[in-house]
């Protein structure tokens, strides 16, 4: 009832943004960012579309699973920081790495969208059997959507993708539980651009706008948090999502030999882990390096443990993320 993992790839911009350029741009320092998020620097793109660092992280995916891409049957790609409405970043995706026989689809669940893509993608392939291979990209741009005049949410973002290549294997240990509460949607959020409609009255237009508040000027298109609210669902979204999964199939998280939680804030990782009575130790982190960068955030950490040697073959492995939405995601898998 499971997958296999057969290859996983990333790729983080190279040009970076430290803590201490971050203190050029807003009130801050090194230590307030460190000690408050464990953040010393973030990966920022200077020029490369979300779709390219999603395309460059599918090929290592697919060079480090030995596979033709024709094999390819599904690429969902998940993002909330896409260059276009449409098409799809996962066409797009699929035009650069060649896989010809791919249904393609994107899909948002915001900084969970990695661990929603994945069990999408494994029942996918296990309701059809001429479907052999899935490939999952996560991809980020967070800096498009960030304000850099807050100081309390843009030192925490940055930008990455990574990808994996799953098969379906009916005797691989696999359990998983989404979630969301969109009571908390207005919590976390960026608007899209306003209706370009010339038969739109903006007055009409914002009586809908009840929950989410217009935000102050300036911040019509990036990202509004309540940094505390989102903290608080945080910390108790992951263990439920992780005690659920395992729940469904009698698992206990005390087998687990990795859990590669979101990056958003090491603090509430290790919240997280105490909640799940579970060691630091076993905890996949990265985030000093790379800072929050939503749905990529899972993957890029399993890929780096993968590539380091950190997971390796027979891990039991937990993925488990929170994002707007509210959204909240685990999945238990041998890696
Ligand atoms: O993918 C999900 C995305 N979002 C998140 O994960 C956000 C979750 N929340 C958090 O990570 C934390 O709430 C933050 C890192 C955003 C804030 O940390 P905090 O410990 O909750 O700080 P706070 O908001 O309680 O602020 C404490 C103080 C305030 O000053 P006063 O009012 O006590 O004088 C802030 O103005 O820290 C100040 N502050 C800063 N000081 C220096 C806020 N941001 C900064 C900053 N540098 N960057």
């Amino acid at each position: 009832m499971g997958i296999r993992v057969l290859g996983t790839g990333s790729y983080t911009p190279a040009f970076q943004v430290t803590n201490d350029d971050m203190a050029k741009m807003v009130e801050t320092n090194d230590e307030w960012i460190r000690t408050r998020t464990g953040i010393g620097t973030r990966h920022i793109s200077d020029g490369e579309p979300t779709w390219y660092m999603g395309a460059q992280a599918a090929k290592r995916a697919i060079e480090a699973a030995g596979i033709d891409p024709a094999e390819i049957g599904l690429i969902i790609d998940t993002t909330i920081t896409q260059e276009f409405c449409t098409p799809s970043t996962s066409c797009i995706i699929q035009r650069e790495v060649g896989a010809v026989h791919a249904a393609c689809f994107d899909l948002n669940a915001a900084c969970s969208g990695f661990v929603y893509a994945m069990d999408t993608a494994h029942r996918f392939l296990k309701t059809d059997p001429a479907m052999k291979v899935a490939l999952v990209v996560a991809n980020e741009s967070l800096s498009k959507i960030t304000n850099y005049s807050d100081r309390s949410s843009c030192i925490l973002f940055g930008d990455g993708a990574a990808a994996a290549l799953i098969a379906y294997d009916e005797n691989a240990l696999y359990t998983s539980h989404l979630g969301a509460d969109g009571t908390g949607a207005k919590y976390l959020f960026a608007r899209s651009a306003l209706p370009a409609s010339p038969f739109v009255k903006p007055e009409r237009y914002a009586a809908y706008d009840d929950q989410m508040g217009a935000g102050p000027e300036g911040w019509e298109h990036t990202m509004l948090q309540d940094g505390k609210e989102v903290y608080r669902f945080a910390t108790h979204a992951m263990p439920k999502a992780a005690k659920l999964a395992a729940e469904k199939i009698g698992f206990s998280l005390d087998d687990l030999d990795k859990i590669v939680p979101h990056q958003a804030n090491m603090r509430i990782i290790e919240t997280a882990m105490k909640f799940m009575n579970q060691p630091m130790e076993k905890a996949v982190t990265n985030i000093e390096h790379h800072g929050n960068t939503s749905s990529a955030s899972i993957p890029i950490a399993f890929d780096e443990a993968v590539r380091s040697g950190e997971i390796q073959r027979g891990d039991k492995v937990c993925l488990v993320g929170f994002g707007a939405g509210l959204t909240y995601a685990a999945l238990i898998m041998e890696y």
